[in-house]
């Protein structure tokens, strides 16, 4: 049987109030969450902005979690650098994007960083294959990248279990991350295709209590990772 992950939940940032970030931190980290997911937009890659190294830095200074730096931009190789000194500490670039991603990958772990290879939904799990053996974390969009608030595309749950597959094949630990979407009842979707990591922008902060989200949350991807036997 494949090992099986503890499943993690990383509120994205993305979602919450800017202008009150520490709050924001503070009840996801009280609510029991486990790393924090920030999603950097450049206007080319996606149509939105977002933000930078800066807020990176500024997050960094208000948490102990890890910081998952969710790079959605053309150029990832000319901002890893940056990123890795604000305090990320796993970077995930798109595969789609214009960096040659070997180089990306190289580029991270030389910085003693953990890196991460982001998909499209209509990108295959093929495009990851050649790096899957350097990989902390491949990372399966739910969502076409851009926005927080979108609607989940199951379509992408066979591509999450065959990352799964071939991950475990491999004998690799590497997260499966899934990313846009996420509530308490695609969770355990996502869950039972075996992701390990989930980010959660909309569902944490959009509405109702952020400690109360987070337990609805944390029942989903447990119901989730153990009702299967594989
Ligand atoms: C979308 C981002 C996601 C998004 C998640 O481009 O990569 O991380 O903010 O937000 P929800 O969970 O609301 O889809
Ligand atoms: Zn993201």
């Amino acid at each position: 049987m494949p090992t099986r992950r503890r499943p993690r939940l990383a509120p994205s940032l993305l979602s919450a109030d800017f202008a009150d970030l520490a709050s924001a931190i503070r009840e996801a980290e009280a609510g029991g969450a486990d790393a924090f997911h920030l999603d950097v937009m450049d206007g080319h890659f996606v149509p939105n902005l977002s933000f930078g190294p800066a807020l990176v830095r500024a997050v960094r200074a208000r948490t102990k979690l890890p910081l998952d730096v969710h790079l959605m931009i053309e150029d990832p190789l000319r901002y890893v650098d940056a990123f890795h000194r604000a305090g990320g500490d796993t970077l995930v670039f798109h595969v789609e994007a214009q960096s040659p991603p070997a180089e990306v990958v190289r580029a991270v772990h030389r910085l003693g960083g953990a890196v991460g290879a982001a998909l499209r939904p209509e990108t295959p799990f093929s495009a990851v294959e050649p790096l899957a053996d350097d990989l902390e974390q491949v990372l399966v969009m739910s969502v076409h990248p851009g926005f927080s608030g979108q609607t989940f595309l199951p379509e992408v749950l066979p591509k999450v279990t065959a990352a799964r597959e071939r991950l475990d094949g491999l004998g690799r630990e590497t997260d499966v991350s899934i990313d846009g979407g996420v509530t308490a009842e695609t969770a355990v979707a996502a869950a039972r295709a075996g992701a390990s990591f989930f980010v959660c922008g909309n569902s944490v902060y959009g509405s109702g209590s952020v400690g109360e989200n987070l337990k609805r949350l944390r029942t989903a991807v447990e119901v989730g990772s153990h009702r299967e036997v594989r």
